[in-house]
């Protein structure tokens, strides 16, 4: 099999893609379809990292799926707005540059989410994490914290539609509430694994997959 530099997380078990999002261009990875998409973006950072999470979600479909050219792996959204190709999710994040993708076999519940360390407003840690949830407002913490429930919650086709305090993300046990355990009743209530890495530097990614 070719080198497409996809990673391997075990905890997980998913194909992982990451990808710098400045000097890429589409090539010729993109479909008809997708090709309208990326011209008709107006604002340069925005179509520059949905170009760079296209191609980070297209080199690992590419793999899983044994099909060389991209351009026939067109990536539209299920019916719950996670980004899908012919029926397999594939998870996308960007943030500070980099973009990332995750991919796991034989599962639709795969969610991941790349977020910069950066010094927040106090008002953050109050509207995002549970009282107790952060031992002490630690950007790095409370970075990895927010990635797992943003990585959850595109597990669960949710994104920002749910509270993300209806994930409590810190302590030994995940605990779902609301709107999130409701969806994840939903989907049948997988048992699941959530993987986090402080990479690349400055960032954390988390990845949550159905075991
Ligand atoms: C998903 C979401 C939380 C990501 O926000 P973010 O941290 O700023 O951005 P990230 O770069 O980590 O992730 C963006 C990617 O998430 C993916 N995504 C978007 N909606 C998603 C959903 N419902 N489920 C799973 N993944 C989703 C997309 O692939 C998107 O990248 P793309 O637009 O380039 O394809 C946010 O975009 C969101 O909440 N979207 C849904 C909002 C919604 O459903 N609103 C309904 C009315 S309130």
């Amino acid at each position: 099999m070719r080198d497409y530099g996809i990673e391997h997380w075990p905890e997980t078990g998913t194909g992982i893609k990451f990808v710098r999002v400045e000097g890429l261009a589409p090539g010729n990875a993109l479909s008809a379809r997708e090709t309208a998409l990326y011209g008709a973006f107006r604002m340069e950072k925005r179509r520059k990292e949905w170009l760079a999470g296209r191609l980070a979600a297209k080199c690992l479909l590419s793999a899983a799926a044994n099909e060389a050219d991209q351009s026939r792996l067109d990536i539209s959204y299920d019916q719950l707005g996670r980004p899908a190709c012919a029926g397999r999710i594939v998870s996308i994040s960007h943030s500070g540059g980099w973009a990332m993708a995750a991919i796991k076999e034989g599962t639709s519940f795969i969610g991941a989410d790349l977020e910069k360390i950066e010094e927040r407003h106090p008002a953050w840690y109050k509207d995002y994490f549970l009282p107790g949830e952060l031992a002490t407002p630690d950007p790095g913490e409370a970075t990895r914290l927010w990635a797992i429930k943003e990585a959850l919650l595109k597990a669960l086709g949710l994104g920002l539609a749910a509270d993300p305090l209806s994930i409590r993300a810190g302590g030994q046990k995940i605990i779902l509430a609301g709107k999130a355990l409701g969806r994840y009743s939903e989907l049948g209530s997988p048992p699941f694994v959530v993987s986090t890495k402080p990479f690349p530097e400055g960032f954390w990614t988390a990845v949550a997959a159905a075991r």
